[in-house]
């Protein structure tokens, strides 16, 4: 873990102002952005449309192409927001992801799902198409219609979410499964197990995460986050807040993507800006001590 993190910490030296364009490796060769918007609870009427509709826009214009969806959002509403979103972007500059339901991933029904998503969204095809969770379909049938959508160019890429090390395991030894290319996972500085065996395992098989609950839910997810001194007086040396510091934490790791949500145009444009900070290693040390990373296997975190 030592190791690890000096390494991460070598590695994101200088990266972090490469803003817009930051990208991953995915296993077939092409990039993906890190830094996307997500899109759960938007939608949902929490406040005007326009509002939310704003704030995917001010992305767009600030060059963040990432959006992540699911037909689950408000019951498909989110896509429809999106698809209003993107209308007028060119669409070979954008990263789509989207997500079917556990039981919608199978033969009867996930061509269905998919076909649905990409109408709601205004687009012919996902750059990346991922199955939500586990659910009881098994695994070889889900990878087979992933396969046939990617064949039929309704896709570019698929992947998994909420899955653990066992999980990834299983879909490995799973035939056709090893073209899984991404896995989204909760993860955040207050929700660090992850990073005790399936972010090493994932690193192995040059597997980017994406990071879902990036700023803990405006740092709800966990008490004493956004309160903590340390993460406090980190962000009052960089002049940023304690929501900035807990995304700057996540995007330290350059394995890593993060999908931060907002209906906010102005939080957006706050969240942006924690992209170019950088921490030292006495900041690094000290996030560490204040929250840990883990020394045990812990299961996996979900919301
Ligand atoms: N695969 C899965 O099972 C799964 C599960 C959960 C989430 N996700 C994906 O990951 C995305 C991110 O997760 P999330 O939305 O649950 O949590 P999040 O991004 O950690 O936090 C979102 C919350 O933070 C607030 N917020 C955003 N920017 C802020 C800022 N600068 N200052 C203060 N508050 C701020 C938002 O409120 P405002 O709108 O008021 O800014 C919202 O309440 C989701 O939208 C979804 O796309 C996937």
């Amino acid at each position: 873990m030592i190791r690890e993190t000096a390494q991460i910490r070598n590695t994101v030296q200088g990266t972090m102002e490469d803003t817009a364009q930051d990208t991953v490796l995915l296993p077939d060769g092409t990039s993906m952005p890190r830094f996307g918007m997500g899109t759960w609870h938007l939608a949902e009427g929490r406040r005007p449309q326009s509002q939310e509709l704003n704030a995917l826009r001010a992305g767009l214009d600030a060059g963040i192409t990432l959006i992540d969806t699911a037909e689950m959002y408000a019951d498909g509403k989110a896509e429809s927001l999106v698809g209003r979103a993107i209308k007028n972007h060119d669409r070979s500059r954008l990263f789509l992801v989207s997500k079917v339901y556990p039981h919608n991933a199978g033969r009867r029904h996930l061509r269905q799902s998919l076909e649905a998503s990409l109408s709601r969204l205004g687009t012919d095809y996902l750059d990346m198409y991922l199955l939500h969770w586990r659910g009881s379909i098994p695994l070889s049938e889900t990878v087979e219609c992933m396969e046939q959508a990617k064949s039929d160019g309704l896709i570019r890429n698929w992947g998994v979410s909420n899955f653990d090390t066992a999980d990834m395991q299983e879909l490995f030894a799973t035939d056709g499964g090893d073209a899984c290319a991404v896995n989204q996972d909760l993860y955040h500085l207050g929700s660090r197990g992850v990073e005790y065996d399936l972010l090493p395992w994932m690193d192995a098989h040059r597997m980017p995460m994406m990071a879902y609950c990036p700023l803990a839910q405006a740092g709800t997810l966990r008490s004493g986050l956004t309160s903590s001194p340390v993460v406090r007086s980190i962000a009052a040396a960089h002049d940023a807040d304690p929501i900035q510091i807990l995304l700057a934490f996540v995007l330290r790791r350059d394995d890593m993507i993060a999908i931060p949500c907002t209906g906010s145009a102005e939080h957006l444009r706050s969240n942006l800006r924690a992209r170019s900070i950088t921490f030292s290693d006495d900041e690094i040390t000290a996030l560490d001590r204040a929250f840990p990373a883990p020394t045990e296997k812990e299961p996996l975190d979900m919301q």
